[in-house]
């Protein structure tokens, strides 16, 4: 079987997973968290959101977070942007990557950031001009890939002609969020066919929350199908404020090991990154949400 090499992970824990606590997170300790996912060797970080303070309360310091961490050389510190305003607070605040979203479900669309799909791509022009012109790059999620809580299974074309849309207006990589974490192996591999026919599938990559349990397999499903990059969260933070019951991203020290096991680099040291996990879930007071975490933690309490 043919595996890739190297595997990008993007590390989403602190704008995915802390987008999502429900115990206010200070600007502090979200500087902390960066700072210790760039020292694990994690080259991609989504370090926050410029979004509504009224829609994502969690997300309302990103400036100050931006303005605070330890930018260093060849780690790219992206941000989310739904719009122009967005974009406007993120390039004010240093930001040379950002990220939109759209999604493949009508009704989700509606919920999640109050339009439709095709308002939603529109919505995104402008901001695609001028992230453009300043030089940034942007990169597009799609949600609800593998089902929607309102609308239930999503077509897969219908995800193709979105990631398509998103890709044509010049993002780099298009993310297929599977937003509430149903997707199983045979849909993923499917999804990635049918979505590959638009996107090359070196332009894809997976974003599987793993609210039923399948996030890793369908991130072996997707290796196997040539995908060579995916998001994930460290200690499996997260959820999303708007599909009832998901659950975090698969956790990124879930990932490594698994990318380790397979013999794929990924330039990340998995002892630091697990480090990194069990201090955050201290400072939330949860527990942590990734396998690999909780069993090096207890491994390392028992030495
Ligand atoms: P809107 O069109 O202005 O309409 O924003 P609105 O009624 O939803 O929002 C109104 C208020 O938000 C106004 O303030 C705007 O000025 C303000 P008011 O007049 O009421 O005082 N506003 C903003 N404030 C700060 N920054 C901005 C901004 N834009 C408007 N950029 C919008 C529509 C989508 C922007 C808004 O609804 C919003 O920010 N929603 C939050 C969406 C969000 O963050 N969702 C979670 C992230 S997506 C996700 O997690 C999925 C993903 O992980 C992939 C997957 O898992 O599938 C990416
Ligand atoms: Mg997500």
């Amino acid at each position: 079987m043919n595996l890739p090499e190297y595997v990008r992970l993007v590390e989403v824990g602190p704008r995915d997973g802390l987008q999502n606590e429900q115990r206010p997170i200070s600007v502090a300790d979200k500087v902390r968290l960066v700072d210790d996912l760039s020292a694990c060797g994690l080259s991609c970080i989504e370090v926050g959101s410029f979004v509504s303070p009224k829609w994502v309360p969690q997300m309302a310091g990103s400036a100050e977070v931006f303005a605070a961490i330890e930018w260093r050389p060849g780690v790219t510190y992206a941000a989310l942007t739904p719009n122009l305003k967005g974009l406007e607070a993120a390039l004010a605040a240093g930001v040379r990557e950002v990220a939109v979203f759209a999604s493949a479900s009508e009704r989700f669309s509606q919920r999640n950031i109050n339009c439709s799909i095709d308002e939603s791509l529109q919505r995104f022009e402008p901001l695609m001009q001028l992230a453009h012109e300043q030089g940034l790059r942007v990169r597009g999620y799609v949600s609800c890939v593998l089902g929607c809580p309102y609308e239930g299974a999503i077509a897969k074309e219908q995800v193709a002609a979105v990631a398509k849309t998103l890709f044509a207006m010049g993002c780099y990589e298009i993310s297929l969020g599977d937003t509430i974490g149903v997707g199983t192996p045979n849909a993923t591999r499917r999804l990635i066919e049918t979505v590959g026919r638009e996107v090359p599938r070196e332009r894809l990559a997976g974003h599987f929350h793993d609210t039923f349990g399948q996030a890793l397999v369908n991130v072996y499903a997707s290796l196997q199908e040539g995908v060579e990059v995916f998001d994930a969260s460290v200690a499996g933070l997260g959820g999303c404020p708007y599909a009832k019951g998901a659950t975090g991203n698969v956790a990124t020290e879930d990932v490594l090991y698994l990318l380790n096991g397979l013999g794929i680099r990924t330039g990340i040291d998995l002892a630091a990154l697990s480090t990194a996990g069990q201090r955050i879930c201290n400072v939330l007071g949860k527990t942590n949400g990734s396998r690999v975490g909780a069993a090096l933690g207890a491994a390392s309490r028992a030495e």
